[in-house]
């Protein structure tokens, strides 16, 4: 379960009810079941409590982290400061601007989302080990980086972090200009960058999230002409594909279709993401590349 802090819960509600969340008011909180996951979106109790500290500090509201289920919530607590990570709460530790709360098993509801996927922690280049060695350290996360992707005239550092019942990217940009470096200025610092959840049939799921008012960035009909036959589509999936925007990539194990929402609230930085795996276990690294190369194709086509 992710937990957003923000002054004005109303539009981040607006926001998850548009995607298939249902609340449930629980005290200071709304809690927002989908399914195998859930949202805690929490606004401040006073001017100077945590959560409002937690709003100045980063520029505005935003996804402050993730509850994780763990068997002894003190234990986790008390061996992931020891590590090194900031105690933040009785059963809470920070690290690089992502809360994470123990918490006990997660009982699922009815709902649309078969489980939080992933989410991604974004953090200057320079920071990336120390981060991936407190993780390790402090959850016995394992991980695994991947090589450099370089797009236009930006470089991705990446890596895979895998603690149990959570995975994280751990996202870095090379460089100072490309949308990563812009999260990092937004968000005044490190942070959770996206939360991307898994639904069995995605396609199925933009129709009828976009009836209810969700928006997705829109993706380029070039990229669609220009996708590889080894991904392994129909002409019926390229025509729902071209239809809801969905991105599709592929590993050695079966493929992934992924799409990504605006931003909940105008002006601040996190977004979502929902996923469907056939068997893909990747993070649609090929989609980063494909999109950037359709939008400057499309750019090239618009100039001339
Ligand atoms: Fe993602």
């Amino acid at each position: 379960m992710i937990e957003v802090y923000a002054y004005d819960p109303a539009p981040w509600q607006r926001f998850f009810r548009s995607l298939g969340f249902q609340a449930l008011p629980t005290g200071q909180s709304t809690r927002m079941h989908g399914g195998g996951t859930a949202v805690m979106i929490t606004p401040p109790l006073t001017a100077g409590s945590p959560v409002a500290q937690w709003i100045e500090r980063h520029g505005g509201p935003g996804c402050a982290g993730v509850w994780i289920p763990a068997p002894d919530l003190l234990a986790a607590t008390d061996a992931a400061e020891a590590a090194g990570c900031e105690r933040v709460g009785a059963h809470a530790v920070s690290i690089a601007g992502a809360e994470y709360n123990f918490t006990g098993p997660f009982t699922a509801n009815k709902g649309p989302f078969q489980c939080l996927d992933h989410v991604a922690h974004a953090v200057a280049a320079d920071e990336m080990d120390g981060v991936a060695a407190l993780y390790q350290k402090g959850f016995g996360a394992s991980w695994e980086p991947m090589p450099d992707l370089t797009v236009g005239t930006e470089v991705l550092h990446s890596g895979v972090i895998r603690l149990a019942g959570l995975t994280v990217t751990l996202v870095a940009p090379g460089g100072y200009a490309g949308h990563l470096a812009g999260f990092l200025d937004a968000n005044r610092g490190p942070g959770i960058q996206h939360a991307a959840f898994r639904v069995p049939d995605i396609v199925s799921t933009v129709l009828e999230t976009s009836v209810a008012g969700a928006q997705y960035l829109h993706t380029p009909g070039s990229y669609y002409d220009a996708l590889p036959g080894w991904l392994g589509y129909t002409p019926d999936d390229i025509y729902d594909l071209r239809a809801t925007g969905v991105l599709q990539d592929r590993d050695e194990l079966g493929s992934i279709r992924q799409i990504f929402t605006m931003a909940p609230v105008g002006g601040r930085p996190f977004f979502t993401e929902l996923i469907q795996r056939d068997g893909g276990t990747g993070f649609g690294r090929n989609n980063i590349r494909a999109l950037y190369e359709a939008k400057a194709q499309d750019h090239e086509g618009a100039a001339k």
